[in-house]
């Protein structure tokens, strides 16, 4: 499976403290059946500073240490971009690493806060198709203005937005109100991948198995490894050149 959403990079944010963890957890991901996965560290200005020009040494420094200690996890960069004005002029510099591409079009991980939908994300998602990047809302399910209300994501399916939902979301780990809503999301057909958005070896794993199982009843089991293998790898093929991906069916 190739999961496209954790915080393993140790050191930068709320994920992965330390190398001795990062390295923890890239094991428990390979245990559960990961064999890529894309590294996106929190780029939020005002609280995580980071930018593509500080997490490249990080993650450079990241991959030797997996190999040394021979861990069959391919990695690759990105990030979780947070909703705000100031990253527009940082998409606009490159200082943001995108996901992947899609149909053409480079792909940037958006992060809503959990609490609401900031006036202006509309505004933010058409300046980007604008420049044919393809944005991609991170965990939608687990936004507090969606899970109250439903509608409020459709405006951003309507934009052509693609979705990660979190795999534990489908799981039932994250509370009802994300359960329902991810489960309503995989039943609309507008869920592109699922991730793990894996912080810590606790509450937030790097799993997907679970996830997928849990999808695979509610939307069949080939529409699952759409969710975790052949989309998620169709998306990040341009990130990892140097490590074929499983074949896409
Ligand atoms: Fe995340």
């Amino acid at each position: 499976m190739i999961d496209l959403h954790c915080h393993l990079l140790p050191g930068v944010d709320d994920g992965a403290p330390d190398l001795e963890t990062a390295l923890d957890l890239a094991r428990l991901a390979v245990d559960n059946g990961i064999t890529h996965a894309v590294l996106t560290p929190h780029v939020h200005p005002g609280r995580y500073e980071n930018t593509l020009v500080s997490l490249s040494p990080v993650f450079e420094s990241f991959v030797a240490a997996v190999s040394e200690a021979d861990i069959a996890l391919e990695l690759a960069l990105a990030g979780e971009v947070r909703v705000s004005p100031e990253i527009l002029p940082m998409i606009a510099d490159g200082e943001v690493p995108f996901l992947g591409e899609w149909q053409g079009k480079p792909v940037v991980l958006l992060e809503l806060p959990h609490s609401h939908i900031p006036p202006g994300s509309d505004k933010l998602v058409a300046w980007l198709a604008a420049r044919d990047i393809q944005p991609m809302i991170a965990h939608p399910e687990r936004n507090k203005d969606v899970m109250r209300n439903y509608d409020k994501i459709e405006p951003f399916i309507e934009a052509g937005c693609l979705f990660q939902v979190t795999a534990m979301s489908v799981a039932g780990a994250f509370g009802e109100g994300a359960h329902r809503r991810a489960l309503e999301l995989l039943d609309a057909g507008v869920v592109t991948v699922l991730a793990s958005d894996a912080h810590n070896s606790k509450h937030r794993p790097p799993a997907l198995e679970a996830g997928r199982l849990a999808a695979a009843e509610r939307v069949g089991e080939a529409e699952s490894w759409q969710l975790v293998r052949d989309r998620p790898g169709l998306l990040a093929q341009s990130k990892f050149t140097d490590s074929a991906i499983p074949s896409v069916a």
